[in-house]
């Protein structure tokens, strides 16, 4: 048997790839419904042979459901959220209006589900920077200790939705074709430029991006006290977010350990023979939607310090993925 099961944001990037992924993992929905703004009342969407018709958010008429799968905009969630929440319900959110709440769950189900037994209300899911991240992090801390890390991550335009996609194809297609710069989602040019700019500025100059990686790494590996250096940078790439690393571990290591250690990580794919132009690539997580980890080297001169790259799809395991494989353990843990 089934649950119903709600769709919030069902039209943007992350909402469809959340309904196509229930239907590839054959998820248990009896009742599908898909909720966004009124722009996309009416549309359809197809879900198992079926066509859903969206229909506008509003939360004194929403179906009752088991589980919402919620990817509204930040501010919207703030305040429809804890609307919608009831003791017998569980809400995903993907956007980050409740992640450093302290009664709700941050989870990553492979590092810490266990936090979902029994739990009912708001889960939020973590920054797509931050997931492909700490899904490498959690094995190598188990194994080896983890002190230290430096993380200079690349972004996509995707991860600013549907609207920054198109405004990266819009410049593009001006700039080749009239040789026009025009500034279309951001404060400066995406198309051919890098901004080393994610969401707005604290008063300590590290971008809000960048402060969402540092608290939401510790919170999610339980350690308040490990050091994060993090410069986060938006590139012109449609879909795949990667990241340099350079992590300082608790101890002495071989790179063999780390690369067996990683191996045996369902979520990870390991591609690091360089020499034959094997690494981690942008593109390629368009078709693999484990995180993907190459570049493994030791530092010259520091013998705790790793470096390594990684590339994930911050659509499916940075934000769909990561919600429905949430929504899939809290299934598992209620049938305990
Ligand atoms: N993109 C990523 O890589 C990524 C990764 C992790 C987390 N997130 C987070 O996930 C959320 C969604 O991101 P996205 O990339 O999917 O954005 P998006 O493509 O812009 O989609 C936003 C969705 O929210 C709906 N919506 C907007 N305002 C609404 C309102 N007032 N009432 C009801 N529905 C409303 C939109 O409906 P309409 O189509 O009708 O406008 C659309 O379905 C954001 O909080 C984002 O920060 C995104």
């Amino acid at each position: 048997m089934g649950i119903n099961l709600a769709v919030l944001g069902a039209t943007g990037l992350v909402g469809r790839e959340i309904i196509k992924l229930l239907e590839e993992r054959n998820f248990p929905v009896d009742n599908l419904s898909a909720y966004a703004s009124a722009r996309s009342q009416g549309e359809r969407i197809a879900f198992k042979n079926k066509q859903i018709t969206v229909e506008e958010l509003d939360t004194k008429r929403i179906a009752d459901c088991e589980i919402y799968l919620s990817s509204l905009p930040g501010s919207v969630s703030k305040v429809i959220l804890p609307e919608i929440a009831r003791e017998d319900r569980v809400i995903i959110d993907n956007s980050s209006a409740f992640r450093m709440d302290e009664d709700v769950p941050l989870i990553v189900p492979e590092i810490n589900g266990d936090l979902l037994e029994d739990y009912r209300g708001i889960v939020a899911n973590p920054n797509c920077s931050t997931i492909q991240m700490v899904v490498v992090l959690h094995p190598l801390s188990e194994k080896f200790g983890l002190k230290r890390v430096t993380v200079t991550t690349m972004q996509s335009v995707s991860g600013s939705g549907q609207r920054a996609l198109e405004a990266l194809l819009k410049e593009s297609r001006e700039f080749l074709d009239e040789g026009r710069r025009s500034a279309r989602h951001y404060a400066h040019p995406i198309a051919f430029n890098l901004l080393p700019a994610i969401d707005y500025f604290h008063d300590n100059n590290y971008s809000n991006e960048e402060m969402k990686m540092v608290r939401e790494t510790r919170k999610i590996l339980s350690r308040p006290d490990l050091e994060i250096n993090p410069t986060c940078v938006r590139v012109p790439v449609k879909f795949g977010h990667a990241e340099s690393c350079q992590v300082e571990l608790g101890r002495e290591f071989k790179l063999q350990a780390v690369r067996e250690t990683l191996e045996d990580i369902p979520g990870i794919a390991v591609l690091d023979d360089p020499h034959k132009d094997v690494y981690p690539l942008a593109i390629e997580t368009e078709k693999d939607e484990r995180t993907l980890v190459g570049r493994l080297r030791k530092d010259l001169d520091r013998s705790r310090v790793l470096n390594f790259y990684c590339a994930a799809n911050n659509i499916r395991k940075g934000a769909a993925l990561n919600a429905v494989q949430i929504a899939e353990k809290c299934l598992q843990v209620r049938k305990k």
